[in-house]
């Protein structure tokens, strides 16, 4: 199932990837989101996948595409698939022609992808060194001590990615306080989060509260490369809370911390994603006469394969121009 499911992962996150960018820089992230979700629904449409969507574009009354509870594919193939989709993370970023905008897809076998509601979570994500060594119930300080005990650093040498809300005051100040460096993010804690877990990429951990559907792809992703996300829910109103219960999620345990594998329990979990503009994981969209070149990251837990794809798509019958 997997080798299937990658091969049509990559081309649908590619395909989203392409039909945002050419929206960069337009101020218009609903447009940007929208060019996303259609276009990687048409490339879902081809695959030979019996697909239900389970991380969407919100609940079947909210979006016309890609929604909770959508079939995608052929309805008739042989191998079926629980699909979670963010077509566009970080719809401010392209808006803004910002960096570290991307396409997000993961799959696993049915019931493989907790149903997460768009709601919360409170994070906490680490490396794979530093895996099984930290707790978000941890003061801060304890937890940047023993992530810099495990990376054999000093706690200025850390750096920790934080979502720039106001309701993340109070945790910048402690973090401030250990030393550590931080780096505040206008958006994008999904694709900051796989960092973490790429060596050279800078980043070594990411803290805050963020959106719950980010959390379960992160979880997909850190899974397939040995990093860690732990996470409590935190619901902004009795109606999440609802939606919560009916997804089969224990609504009234507030303080359980779900950990990756409660995320992304699947044993055939495909992590692809696509960078929209430049970040430090992924180059962006580039467009010449004709076609565009598009950077991939694409995941096989069960493989064990980490694959980053650099392809070249050309829009008219000529052949692809290839250069290095
Ligand atoms: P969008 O791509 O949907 O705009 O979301 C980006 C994002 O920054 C996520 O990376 C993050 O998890 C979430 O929004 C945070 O939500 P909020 O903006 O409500 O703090």
């Amino acid at each position: 199932m997997d080798k299937l499911i990658s091969v049509e992962a990559v081309a649908a996150t590619e395909a989203g990837a392409i039909a945002a960018a050419r929206l960069m820089g337009r101020g218009d992230r609903e447009g940007a989101d929208h060019a996303a979700v259609e276009a990687m629904r048409r490339a879902m449409d081809e695959a030979e996948i019996s697909g239900t969507i389970v991380i969407g574009e919100g609940e079947r009354d909210q979006a016309p595409m890609l929604y909770i509870g959508e079939k995608v594919g052929n309805p008739d193939a042989a191998t079926e698939v629980d699909i979670a989709v963010d077509p566009l993370e970080g719809t401010n970023l392209v808006a803004t022609g910002s960096p570290n905008a991307t396409v997000v897809m993961a799959a696993a076998e049915p019931g493989g992808l907790m149903h997460a509601p768009d709601t919360y979570l409170r994070k906490l994500i680490v490396g794979p060194q530093v895996a099984g060594h930290v707790s978000i119930n941890d003061p801060v300080e304890t937890t940047i001590r023993k992530i810099s005990e495990r990376l054999g650093r000093e706690p200025w040498d850390i750096t920790v990615v934080i979502l720039e809300r106001p309701r993340h005051d109070k945790l910048i100040a402690e973090v401030r306080a250990t030393g550590a460096r931080i780096k505040l993010i206008g958006d994008g804690d999904l694709t900051a989060g796989i960092s973490v877990a790429v060596s050279g990429t800078g980043v070594h951990a990411v803290m805050g509260t963020g959106g719950a559907p980010e959390g379960v792809l992160t979880a997909a992703a850190l899974k397939c490369l040995g990093g860690e996300i732990q996470a409590q829910f935190r619901w902004r109103s009795d109606e999440e809370r609802e939606r919560g219960r009916a997804m089969g999620v224990d609504v009234d345990d507030a303080d359980r911390v779900y950990l990756t594998n409660d995320l992304a329990s699947g044993e055939e979990v495909v992590f692809s994603a696509t960078g929209v503009t430049d970040g430090e994981l992924l180059r962006g969209v580039r467009f010449f006469g004709g076609g565009a070149r598009t950077h991939s990251l694409l995941m096989s837990y069960k493989r064990g394969v980490v694959r980053f794809i650099d392809t070249v798509h050309t829009f008219d019958s000529k052949p692809p121009k290839v250069r290095l």
